[in-house]
């Protein structure tokens, strides 16, 4: 197949893609097309690596008014509501929803999802239904999993025995959440646990970090000085790090030469932390997101991710990472052209990188073809104009397309 008249990702000239077999064969100027071989004009429009999620709860998608609403809109009502809901999982519940939400996904580019896993369940059955799904869809998007401990592992009734068990199971990272843990000590002792597990299964480590807005918080200093010393550095990202945005600035200066050292991932997660934190703020109101511009500076790898879509927690959400990466630069305040133009990284090499997925995510020769087209000439006006992902290709394969919406004025 030829894909021609394309722009790939910031170049100012339009190049061909030929992909044989499943992988790129050849990138370049004016490449003509073989006989018989398919072509594919792109009109001089945008084709990028396929969009990754970097942080998302399958497991809890499209729950939203289940078995009620959340008429707060606060965390503590959305975790209240999702013990309840819990109850009533089932695999085949999991399944359906899931189901749902990745071809959601699938339509707006993604081809990649990191989902962290209620694992503080002794029936384990999302994460039994996260395992088959991955391995069903992994054609058309590649599923992650993290065992995520919702109610803690010190604090939850054989945290440690589920954890290990959700490892033994399949997941392929571990999870951790010490700002829930009943205690400062427990949240010190479930990292270190933590991180001990990951490297007896050689597995990554993702933690929902300090997702809150006490600045006593300090569980990322903890994971960062495990991830140096032990030397898992990259192969660890920490979540949210919303605390990070309410540290003293002496503090956090300080803070920023181990995060250096450690090398470690951050994911910001826009839509859930403007929505949840600062609510018990009154004027001024912290935004309560970490400090993504200073950590990028710093050279930590920071990638965006939605974190929900429509569950107890976040009734809103359309699993289209243009939403996340428009949000963001809001929330951060990214809003000069280099921020504005360069944001597609945050949803593509920035999130391959906290994945680890390699060399072999991109759009280079000998690499699997998976690309997608929008229908923008570039990132800022896929962006701004909320383009369509006109085709996704995995492995050279057709797996998702749209048609533009046709506006008309009659004036
Ligand atoms: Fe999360």
């Amino acid at each position: 197949m030829l894909i021609r008249n394309a722009y790939i990702e910031k170049s100012t000239v339009p190049e061909d893609i030929r992909i044989t077999d499943g992988k790129f064969a050849e990138i370049g100027k004016g490449l003509q097309p073989a006989l018989g071989e398919e072509v594919i004009d792109c009109g001089g429009k945008l084709v990028l690596p396929p969009l990754i999620e970097s942080h998302m709860h399958l497991d809890t998608c499209l729950t939203a008014g289940e078995p009620r609403w959340n008429k707060s809109g606060t965390l503590f009502e959305g975790i209240e509501i999702w013990s309840e809901r819990k109850k009533s999982l089932t695999k085949a519940d999991v399944r359906e929803r899931v189901n749902r939400a990745v071809r959601m996904q699938a339509a707006n580019g993604i081809q990649y999802v990191r989902t962290h896993v209620d694992i503080t369940d002794p029936s384990l059955v999302a994460l039994e239904a996260m395992c088959e799904l991955r391995e069903e869809l992994k054609d058309f998007v590649e599923i992650q999993i993290v065992a995520f401990p919702q109610e803690g592992i010190l604090s939850y009734p054989n945290g440690k025995e589920l954890m290990e068990n959700a490892v033994k199971a399949g997941a392929d990272a571990v999870g951790a959440i010490p700002h829930y843990e009943f205690t400062r000590e427990y949240a010190v002792e479930s990292l270190h646990f933590a991180v001990k597990l990951a490297e007896k299964y050689g597995k990554l480590i993702d933690v929902h970090c300090d997702e809150i807005d006490d600045p006593a918080s300090r569980g990322l200093e903890v994971l960062a000085c495990l991830a140096y010393e032990t030397g898992m550095k990259e192969m660890v990202s920490a979540s949210h790090t919303c605390a990070l945005g309410s540290y003293d600035n002496s503090y956090a200066f300080k803070l920023f030469r181990l995060l250096r050292l450690s090398g470690i991932n951050f994911v910001c997660n826009p839509h859930i932390n403007i929505m949840l934190q600062g609510r018990l703020d009154a004027y001024p109101r912290r935004r309560g997101l970490t400090r993504v511009k200073e950590l990028l500076e710093n050279g930590n790898n920071v990638s965006f991710g939605y974190d929900v879509i429509y569950d107890p927690w976040y009734l809103l959400g359309t699993g289209n990472m243009l939403d996340v990466v428009h949000i963001g630069l809001h929330v951060c305040q990214m809003g000069g052209y280099d921020d504005i133009a360069d944001s597609y990284k945050l949803v593509t090499f920035n999130a391959a990188k906290a994945l680890h997925l390699g060399d072999a995510y991109g759009i280079k020769p000998g690499n699997p073809a998976n690309l997608i087209l929008f229908d923008a000439k570039d990132f800022y006006e896929a962006l701004n104009e909320r383009a369509v992902v006109l085709k996704s290709w995995k492995n050279g394969k057709l797996i998702a397309s749209s048609t533009p919406a046709k506006k008309e004025t009659h004036f």
